[in-house]
């Protein structure tokens, strides 16, 4: 009888043996370290559970922020709550022990930080620098510590920016004007809003690098309304007031190129017409 190899080894690299005869009930020794190297990898499946809930992960600058122990098992003695991704003495808010219910504040305690009795961490006022990884560590009746990180991300509240627009005798004389968008605030990005819809690209509008220069040139008579820009962060936004940008009554000279192309074609057509039934009426 002849016996085939398994399909697995037929790929398998350099490490493999010598090639040979194997049934299909052998399992080839490198898959079986893979298995024990996987096995004592994991984490047993009861401390894979404990979470850490962030209400809400994404805050504004001054508000509440509630950091949740969820998935606990057994009876929980004690909490320890750390600033970063890991339990270290120096970056200690506070430990709680359940049974005499004492606190012990660490090195990384604002005065804005408690514990409460089922273990969630509360941030009052939370500010940017608060922003990032806490690491909650539950120490269990049987001494066995298990912990979990969760995420915040605090961002600040943005002041209204304010709109100015470029002199308006130079807007007449050139035809041209730059409406700027005034903020002091960083990391931002701005947009710009026409008539209340976020404007469109057009072959006379031009944005300045940082977006909060917007130049319309020339202008047109499409461009009249009302003009906003409006600045965000990761968390919020807020518009400036409005400028009401007038153009004056078209001038022949103001037509767009659609409309004398327009104009061109429909008076070509009325000439052919009338050339047509001049012919029809006199030369047939
Ligand atoms: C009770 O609290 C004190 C600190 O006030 C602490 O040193 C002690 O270890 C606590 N005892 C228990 C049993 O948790
Ligand atoms: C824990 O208690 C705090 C305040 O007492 C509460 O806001 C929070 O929702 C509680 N968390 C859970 C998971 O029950
Ligand atoms: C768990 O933490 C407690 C308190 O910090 C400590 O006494 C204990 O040795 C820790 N247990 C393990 C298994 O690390
Ligand atoms: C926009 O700014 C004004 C004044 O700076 C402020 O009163 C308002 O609350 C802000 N709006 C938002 C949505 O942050
Ligand atoms: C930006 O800051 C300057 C001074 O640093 C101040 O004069 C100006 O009013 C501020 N502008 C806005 C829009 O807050």
């Amino acid at each position: 009888m002849k016996l085939h190899r398994e399909r697995g080894q037929q790929t398998a690299g350099p490490m493999e043996p010598p090639s040979g005869p194997a049934s299909r009930r052998h399992v080839p020794w490198n898959r079986l370290l893979l298995a024990v190297a996987l096995l004592s990898f994991w984490p047993p499946p009861t401390t894979a559970r404990l979470t850490v809930d962030t209400v809400p992960p994404l805050a504004a600058e001054g508000s509440i922020v509630v950091f949740n122990v969820l998935g606990k098992e057994g009876l929980v003695l004690g909490y320890g709550w750390f600033r970063g991704n890991r339990v270290d003495r120096a970056a200690a808010i506070d430990v709680y022990q359940v049974l005499n219910n004492s606190f012990t504040p660490g090195p990384a305690n604002t005065g804005r930080e408690t514990i409460k009795p089922n273990g969630s961490l509360i941030i009052q006022s939370v500010q940017k620098r608060d922003s990032g990884t806490y690491t909650v560590v539950t120490v269990k009746a049987d001494l066995t510590n298990v912990s979990a990180s969760g995420d915040l991300q605090v961002y600040s509240l943005l002041q209204q920016p304010s709109i100015q627009v470029s002199d308006p005798v130079d807007r007449d004389k050139e035809n041209k004007v730059v409406i700027t968008c005034n903020t002091n605030e960083t990391d931002i990005s701005i947009k710009w809003i026409f008539n209340g819809q976020y404007i469109k690209a057009a072959k006379n509008i031009f944005l300045s690098e940082d977006g909060k220069k917007l130049t319309i040139d020339p202008i047109k008579k499409e461009n009249a309304g009302k003009y906003q820009c409006e600045i965000f962060n990761i968390g919020t936004s807020n518009r400036s007031g409005i400028f009401e940008l007038k153009v004056k009554k078209s001038s022949l000279f103001d037509l767009t190129t659609g409309t004398v192309v327009g104009i061109l074609v429909v008076t070509s057509v009325c000439l052919g017409l009338i050339a047509a039934l001049v012919y029809f009426l006199f030369f047939k």
